[in-house]
């Protein structure tokens, strides 16, 4: 990689990343009941891309009212007042010439009850995490076995709220199958323990994530950006590797198959070695696709940046951006930085977060 890698362009379709760098999908937990984040979370957004980044992701939104919540104060995007809300941010960021990409998830079984206005948790398999919920101290709900119908209404919460997405006018969308929430539950045997269709090997467990993927395709226009997020391991039981080598690589090559245009991978560490191998995730996914990579996990300063875009075309900040409003300058200029510290970031979810 050139040394001006970091700061070349880089396109996907027709749409031009400025640079390398952008801001992770990080959730706020500052919406209130209309489920619009609190302006200052807006505006953090607007500012990340006035600063130089070249992509700015918002936080994970709920796709539907029954069972996709798994935090307190967390958005929405399917009626006209959150698609009015989101508008004037997406604009702003498109103005400073970066590209507006919305992530949706929905929780599976990492999700408290009470968040969720219908108090419905449902996963593949009536299988809770081994850790406890940190909110409430005690076990996670055991998940409702998410039936037929279910997923006809999952898959038509993501149909609908990419729709707002693109009402709203993001560049992008992206599906949140990683982090061990619901599609990624779907992925893994470790929490897929299905008898039918949707269960057994890996092309069944990745069944329903298709079928997802397909609808939502037909509501994002081609010239947007369609893109999934995926992880080897998941926000609970984090110790747990999600796949082997030979399956991640298989989910990776079913997604290849798809209408998608770029794999978003998320990683702890970029730099780690995986499955036992003498190479870090980005490798192992390259290996297998030549789908666009974006890649993300303790980038922090110029160098770390240089080294996780060999493997990659994009990179991702979450901690580091979210605690320097000019990350993204002190990296092209190769100042010092701090890795940051995951307790650093519990900042995201006050209301102190100004800058
Ligand atoms: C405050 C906070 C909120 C996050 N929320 C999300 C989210 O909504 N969706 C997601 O895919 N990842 C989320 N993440 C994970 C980050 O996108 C990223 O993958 C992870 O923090 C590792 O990157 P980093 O080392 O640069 O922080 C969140 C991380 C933080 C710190």
């Amino acid at each position: 990689m050139k040394s001006d890698g970091l700061f070349s362009e880089f396109r996907i379709k027709n749409i031009t990343f400025k640079n390398r760098l952008g801001v992770a999908p990080m959730t706020r937990t500052s919406s209130s009941a209309d489920g619009i984040p609190r302006q200052d979370v807006l505006d953090f957004l607007v500012r990340r891309a006035k600063n130089g980044a070249a992509i700015v992701y918002t936080e994970a939104i709920v796709t539907d009212y029954e069972s996709a919540q798994g935090y307190p104060r967390q958005s929405r995007l399917t009626t006209q007042r959150q698609i009015e809300a989101w508008k004037p941010v997406v604009q702003a960021i498109k103005k400073e010439g970066a590209v507006a990409i919305m992530q949706m998830f929905h929780c599976g079984r990492v999700a408290t009850t009470e968040v969720n206005p219908a108090k419905r948790v449902i996963a593949p398999s009536r299988l809770i995490p081994r850790q406890n919920n940190p909110a409430s101290k005690g076990p996670y709900p055991i998940p409702d076995e998410i039936s037929l119908f279910d997923m006809q209404h999952v898959l038509l919460g993501f149909v609908e709220t990419a729709r707002g997405a693109v009402a709203a006018g993001f560049d992008g969308i992206e599906l949140h199958c990683a982090h061990g929430y619901l599609l990624n539950e779907f992925l893994s045997i470790y929490s897929n323990q299905r008898r039918d269709n949707y269960g057994g090997s890996v092309e069944n467990r990745f069944r329903f994530v298709r079928e997802v993927i397909q609808a939502v395709r037909e509501v994002v226009p081609q010239e947007r950006l369609f893109l999934v997020r995926i992880s080897n391991w998941g926000v609970v039981d984090m110790e747990v590797e999600l796949f082997t080598k030979s399956e991640y690589q298989e989910v990776i090559r079913l997604f290849s198959k798809e209408p998608i245009d770029a794999i978003s991978v998320s990683t702890y560490d970029y730099k780690q070695k995986v499955f036992g191998t003498n190479q870090n995730m980005a490798q192992i996914t390259r290996e297998v696709t030549s789908l666009p990579i974006l890649i993300c996990g303790k980038v922090y300063d110029r160098s770390s940046a240089e080294e996780a875009l060999a493997d990659a075309d994009l990179v991702l900040s979450a901690k580091s951006i979210l605690l320097n409003p000019q990350w993204v300058e002190d990296v092209r200029n190769g100042n010092p930085m701090p890795a940051r510290k995951s307790e650093e970031a519990n900042i995201a979810y006050t209301e102190t977060l100004l800058m």
